[in-house]
């Protein structure tokens, strides 16, 4: 029987290795075994609507309103599509590959001051509660955590996780990351909620390179 660690240890080298598949010269869609991770889209709009409309799935994030509305979700899509026109695009909608079912975001943007060097991002994700449990997440963020060390040459991702949040933790953990130990809650533009203490979960260019390059 395998012990705890070698078990964590295979999980991170076949996400990582699931990772490798990403085109790098493509910086505007990402694929993955399962997934096509690509920018949101105007015809997003309803289906992201229904998805983050749910106080299941938009407890733990800071930053959409609750209830969500058809508003929110297309200021967010124009977000996304500003993004997309940059050289360093980081907000991608997580859609399943074989039919396109749009199913959750994952995205990964500079840590610090808008202006400033990408050698520190910040990777943050959610997925509709239907496609919860299937590793998607994982696989989705392994993907763009890759791509940022690869294509943006950061030197560490961060993640901020809610002291509940334990599926989001887990997620992590499964994709290399570190718990660096309780902080308050970063500054966002546009934060909504949550003003207890969170994990700080961070994976350093070392430590990705070590489960990588396996
Ligand atoms: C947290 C979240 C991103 C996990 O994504 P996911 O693709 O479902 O992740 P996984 O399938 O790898 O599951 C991760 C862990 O969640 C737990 N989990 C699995 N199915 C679950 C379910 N139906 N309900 C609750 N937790 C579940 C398990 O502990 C699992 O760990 P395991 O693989 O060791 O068993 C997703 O649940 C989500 O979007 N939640 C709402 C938004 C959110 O919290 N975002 C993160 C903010 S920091």
């Amino acid at each position: 029987m395998l012990s705890e660690t070698t078990k964590k240890s295979t999980q991170v080298v076949k996400f990582q290795k699931q990772a490798r598949q990403v085109p790098t010269k493509n910086h505007s869609a990402l694929k993955t075994p399962r997934l096509l991770l690509r920018g949101f889209e105007t015809r997003d709009r309803e289906q992201l609507f229904q998805l983050l409309n749910n106080w299941d799935v938009i407890r733990y994030m800071a930053t959409p309103p609750y209830p969500y509305t058809h508003a929110a979700a297309a200021e967010y899509i124009q977000t996304s599509l500003d993004n997309h026109a940059t050289t360093h695009p980081g907000i991608f909608a997580v859609t399943r590959a074989y039919d396109g079912a749009l199913m959750g975001g994952c995205q990964i943007m500079p840590d610090g001051p808008p202006g400033h060097n990408t050698s520190a991002a910040r990777l943050a994700y959610w997925l509709g509660r239907p496609y919860w449990g299937q590793g998607y997440v994982p696989e989705a963020a392994a993907a763009i955590i890759t791509h940022a060390f690869q294509v943006w040459k950061v030197n560490v991702v961060t993640a901020y996780v809610h002291l509940s949040n334990n599926a989001s933790c887990r997620v992590l953990e499964k994709i290399g990351f570190v718990d660096a130990g309780l902080v308050p809650p970063p500054a966002l533009k546009g934060r909504r909620r949550g003003t207890a203490s969170m994990h700080r979960y961070v994976l350093d260019r070392l430590a990705w390179r070590g489960t990588h390059q396996r």
